[in-house]
């Protein structure tokens, strides 16, 4: 199964190095990243705590490639305009976290930033489906958030295959995402179920050449 929106690699600077960000952002930059994913954590929605919107005014300080904020944290409508003030270009929010999903979507929308709707991998897809439309990416995790480095969770992989199905149904223009564990040894496997965008931690700062970690990603995600 392809998607007809083009493969997208996404770092995720949580497996930077934080005392050298700058830096890192370049790195990838050059190495052929097509997004950088920040990710968002307030110690309450999930158990560890990262980083806020200064963080992403620093990044965005140093790179005009698009800024993918996921945004692990409760009540996150509170805190939408800060971090699109910040520079996100996408914001994502959790279904698990919003009472009201789809206001969320349209606090985000409001601000003319792009709208990502995020999913558990043990939250089932209908838990989406009157927002689909709405939306201009979904992220589904393939680990339980809160932590870079773990391992993939298969069992996620029917959501994003019933998703990518909606999508195609309804003719829409969506990204579908994948986070969590994704490496060249995972990748086909979320690329087959329908993923078009990777976020990838690890497998892209944990390597001594991110240009070849990146290239084997998008290789790897249709052999
Ligand atoms: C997990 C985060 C992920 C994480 C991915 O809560 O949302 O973006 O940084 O890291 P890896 O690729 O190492 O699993
Ligand atoms: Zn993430």
């Amino acid at each position: 199964m392809t998607a007809s929106r083009p493969t997208l690699i996404a770092p995720s600077i949580l497996a930077a190095d934080f005392a050298r960000m700058g830096e890192e952002i370049r790195a990838v930059e050059e190495a052929g990243a097509d997004w950088i994913h920040v990710d968002v954590m307030d110690g309450h929605f999930v158990p560890n705590i990262t980083i806020g919107p200064g963080m992403v005014e620093a990044v965005r300080s140093v790179t005009e490639l698009p800024l993918d904020v996921h945004l692990m944290i409760e009540t996150p409508d509170r805190y939408v305009g800060d971090f699109v003030s910040a520079g996100a270009t996408t914001v994502g929010v959790h279904a698990e976290a919003c009472a009201h999903l789809h206001r969320s979507i349209q606090t985000i929308k409001e601000t003319g930033a792009r709208a990502c709707v995020v999913l558990n991998p043990a939250t089932p897809p209908t838990a989406i489906e009157a927002v689909i439309a709405d939306v201009d990416q979904v992220l589904i995790m393939t680990v339980n958030p809160g932590f870079g480095g773990q391992k993939f969770i298969r069992s996620a992989l029917p959501t994003v295959s019933r998703i990518r199905s909606w999508i195609r149904e309804q003719d829409l223009d969506v990204d579908l995402q994948v986070d969590g564990g994704i490496t060249k040894d995972t990748i086909a496997e979320a690329a087959e179920a329908g993923a078009n965008a990777f976020v990838a931690g690890t497998a892209v700062f944990g390597a001594d050449d991110y240009a070849t970690a990146i290239q084997d990603l998008k290789k790897n995600a249709h052999p």
